[in-house]
């Protein structure tokens, strides 16, 4: 590989744009794809379901989940996208853990446009009443961290110039264009 193994982990409230820019730049990068709501087990799931929001106990082993397949992949020679909420610090902290570089892309908007695109959403388990606990939750990015190569980036742009943000700022190399070292 011509760079090192990297996770970006695309973060922020519900509704922010996770899923459709981690997307975006998987099929971008070439790089594994997960959803961090794939490895909640089902207790936190149906606590979701039921508007409870999870407590930090609940966390701990999901978030453990995640580091151990970040880890894998990168022992695997891959990189990844990786969407988690990751609202906390301490969260972000244990997710760094993970063997590899591991970079934070919070999309961060305001809670009426949050509003709007959690709406007509078929089949999710996040009701929008979860989102005003979120948001008081949420533990932007450090200086550390945004020093370390994490960014923040405002939502109300597209997908699409978000994308070249993100790639431009990384300087990450796209699938169809190899590097020139
Ligand atoms: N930058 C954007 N501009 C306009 N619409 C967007 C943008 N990003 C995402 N959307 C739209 O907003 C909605 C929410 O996006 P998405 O599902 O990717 O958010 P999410 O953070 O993954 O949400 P959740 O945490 O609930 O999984 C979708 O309908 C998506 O198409
Ligand atoms: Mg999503």
């Amino acid at each position: 590989m011509q760079y090192p193994t990297t996770h970006l982990v695309v973060m922020g409230v519900a509704g922010s744009g996770k899923s459709t820019i981690a997307a975006a730049l998987s099929k971008q990068l070439g790089w594994a794809c997960a959803e961090a709501d794939e490895f909640h087990p089902q207790s936190n799931i149906d606590k979701m379901s039921q508007g409870i929001p999870l407590q930090d106990e609940d966390r701990w082993p999901w978030l453990q989940q995640i580091q151990n397949w970040m880890t894998g992949q990168a022992q695997a020679g891959h990189s990844t996208v990786l969407t988690c909420s990751a609202l906390k610090q301490s969260y972000r902290k244990l997710l760094s853990e993970a063997e590899g570089r591991v970079l934070f892309i919070h999309l961060h908007g305001e809670a009426d446009l949050l509003s709007q695109r959690m709406q007509g959403r078929e089949g999710h388990f996040m009701p929008p009443t979860l989102l005003p606990s979120q948001l008081a939750t949420l533990e932007p990015l450090t200086a550390e961290e945004l020093e370390a190569g994490s960014l923040r980036l405002d939502i109300t742009r597209s997908p699409e110039e978000l994308l070249t943000e993100i790639l431009a700022a990384l300087k990450l190399p796209s699938k169809q264009e190899p590097s020139a070292q």
